[in-house]
């Protein structure tokens, strides 16, 4: 079987990254987000002369003979370089492919995947921070994030301040000689506050701080951040990047310089991605600019029609003019995502028949699916978090959020106002 030899370490531009696949011609105009989604990565595999991708399931990869063996080892001595495969965590054709295609998306050098979004935050941030250095991360952002950083890496002999997401003067302040790495999330969870990405990329690189945004919420198709000066991008790829609420992965993306000291550790590290699944999210790919487009018109049609509503008393979308955020997402952000939270003009119980009488979504913790999935945080991920605090954070009993699927717009409407009617409050 072919192996795709990834470039991974040299910066190309989308058009060559589609073009150098297959001795294909270097196409018309740079290739726009979609046609890279289909595109970026994809070897015209002459294997069977087979127009999909093979998915290479294996965990190792043999050699015809010793002399084979010692020649590869000698040349991974000299240059500290893989010329072919060796070893399922070392690298496999299928996950390479579709780190490309990544890569390209986020308008990066290189990309990794991992087995979850918890593991390319972190990878990530195990790998870049050494005892006595100090980490600062934004608050209302995810909140295993938040308890990896505070209790786990203090163990570690890392620090973290937690600066609140919409104070740039104040994250400055918090910057230390000992500063290593600004974590921040963009929209975050469950708020969707945005945080000013070149300001942030400008502070960092007066300061010598690396960035690293988790853009989960936006995916690459509404924002870059690598664009804006930022070092490191990650994703949850288990949300919209697969899309269909089927498999976990996640992928960090930026510079080739340093996406090589992440992935040499990672390979240590183990929390690598199956080649099934590495097909599987190639597949979501392939439809990502459409779901996206439908999931951005769904969310500002959805959060319009819940912020006229009487029954609901306040609504957070990055696309609504009453955002407190709004100029910035319009500033960096080219659609807002399909993420609305809202609370409802009533208690938590309120709350909970609302959502019971919900017939669309789905009860379920996660986003960016193809099928809609509706929370209160205070019960999912919050519930173990002590009240005060919780509410410290914002976090009330009647906040819901609905992450939209790609079901119509007007059907999600109408289910949303059927259940809003039948709530007496
Ligand atoms: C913004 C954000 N980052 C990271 C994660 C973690 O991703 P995963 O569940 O794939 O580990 C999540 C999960 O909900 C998330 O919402």
């Amino acid at each position: 079987m072919t192996t795709v030899t990834t470039p991974a370490n040299t910066h190309i531009s989308p058009a060559a990254q589609i073009s150098t696949n297959g001795n294909r011609p270097t196409p018309a105009r740079e290739p726009g987000l979609s046609t890279r989604a289909l595109h970026a990565g994809v070897q015209r595999d002459p294997f069977h002369h087979s127009l999909t991708p093979p998915i290479v399931q294996t965990s190792a990869y043999a050699f015809t003979h010793t002399a084979a063996a010692v020649d590869f080892m000698d040349e991974r001595m000299r240059t500290g370089k893989r010329s072919r495969q060796e070893y399922g965590r070392y690298g496999n054709p299928t996950v390479q492919a579709v780190e490309q295609r990544l890569a390209a998306l986020d308008h990066g050098e290189d990309a990794i995947l991992v087995s979850s979004g918890m593991a390319a935050i972190t990878t990530s941030l195990l790998i870049l921070l050494s005892a006595g250095d100090h980490l600062i991360v934004t608050d209302d952002s995810y909140h295993k994030t938040r308890v990896f950083v505070n209790t786990f890496l203090r163990r570690f002999g890392v620090e973290c301040s937690t600066v609140p997401a919409d104070d740039l003067a104040g994250l400055e302040a918090a910057i230390r000689p000992n500063t290593r790495l600004i974590l921040s999330e963009t929209p975050t969870n469950p708020f969707l506050r945005c945080i000013d990405l070149e300001a942030l990329a400008d502070i960092a690189r007066r300061r010598g701080v690396l960035t690293l945004i988790d853009s989960t919420f936006a995916t690459p198709l509404n924002m870059r951040p690598l664009d804006y000066g930022i070092d490191l991008v990650m994703h949850s790829a288990t949300k919209y990047l697969a899309g269909h609420n089927d498999l976990m992965a996640g992928v960090i993306t930026g510079r080739s310089e340093l996406t090589t000291i992440l992935r040499e550790s990672q390979s240590m590290f183990g929390a690598v991605v199956d080649p099934t699944t590495a097909y599987n999210i190639a597949r979501g790919l392939q439809t990502l600019g459409l779901r996206v487009e439908r999931q951005n018109a769904s969310g500002l049609a959805v959060a319009t029609f819940l912020e006229n509503h009487p029954k609901v008393r306040r609504v957070w979308y990055p696309g609504l003019p009453s955002h407190p955020d709004h100029a910035i997402a319009r500033k960096q952000m080219s659609g807002f995502g399909g993420v609305v939270s809202f609370e409802i003009a009533g208690d938590g119980a309120a709350a909970s028949r609302f959502v019971d009488a919900l017939r669309l979504p789905y009860i379920a913790p996660s986003l960016g699916g193809v099928d809609s999935l509706v929370i209160q945080p205070a019960i999912i991920s919050y519930y173990e978090t002590p009240p005060e605090e919780r509410l410290a954070l914002g976090i009330r009993d009647e906040l819901v959020r609905f992450a939209l699927g790609i079901e119509e717009a007007d059907d999600i409407i109408a289910d949303l106002a059927q259940a809003l009617n039948r709530l007496h409050l």
